[in-house]
């Protein structure tokens, strides 16, 4: 099977919300409670049309349905749907900030088939093409693996707060971009 990402247009979002959704209730249960799962959806975990209106989201489908997605960022935002957001979200320089891996998310029947490698490959040489040199990632707890095989350190982490007062604990990860993006050795 091919996995090649494609780039995400906005006629994808009413899919690739169902597909977020899916992927959280089917893959958070081990690590966030019922009531962290239900305030997260739609919120902390949905897309970021930021990032489809700037072609740094991406799809991996099949049959014309989404089963992975994921993006990177040259904007302030660390994680969060735009639903979460008033006005536009400042982009960040490339020669002094990093740049941020955003909200992947993969069907549960699909995973560990490398479609998040896939995605994760794409986005480290784009951000190496748009001048980036540091990469910063608010990482789930279930994202952490993924994120670790391509050589990402936990620097901290962070409580993101949702509404209703529920909270999430985020792992905050870093990496310095090699002269070769890619997965760790
Ligand atoms: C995190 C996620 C996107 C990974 O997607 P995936 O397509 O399954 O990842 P891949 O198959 O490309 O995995 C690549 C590597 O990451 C590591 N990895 C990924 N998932 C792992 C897991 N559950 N346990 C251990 N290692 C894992 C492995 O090193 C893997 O390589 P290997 O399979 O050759 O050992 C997926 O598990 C997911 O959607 N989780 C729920 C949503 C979420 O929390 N996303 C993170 C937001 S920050």
């Amino acid at each position: 099977m091919d996995w090649t990402p494609r780039r995400a247009v906005e006629a994808d979002v009413p899919a690739l919300e169902a597909l977020i959704g899916m992927s959280v209730r089917g893959l958070h249960g081990p690590y966030y409670s019922p009531a962290q799962i239900d305030a997260s959806i739609g919120t902390v975990f949905g897309v970021d049309r930021q990032l489809v209106e700037d072609g740094t989201y991406f799809v991996v489908e099949s049959g014309g349905a989404p089963f992975g997605c994921g993006g990177w960022s040259r904007r302030a935002a660390l994680c969060g749907s735009d639903s979460l957001r008033t006005g536009r979200d400042p982009e960040v320089d490339p020669r002094t900030d990093p740049a941020r891996v955003r909200a992947f998310f993969v069907h549960p029947s699909w995973v560990r088939r490398g479609i998040g490698a896939s995605i994760m490959a794409l986005c480290e040489r784009e951000i190496a093409e748009a001048g980036f040199t540091t990469v910063l990632i608010m990482a789930t707890l279930p994202g952490v693996p993924l994120y670790l095989s391509f050589g990402y350190a936990e620097t901290g982490r962070v409580l993101v707060d949702m509404p209703g007062g529920q909270s999430i604990e985020t792992v905050r990860m870093e990496k310095t971009l090699p002269r070769t993006p890619g997965r760790a050795a």
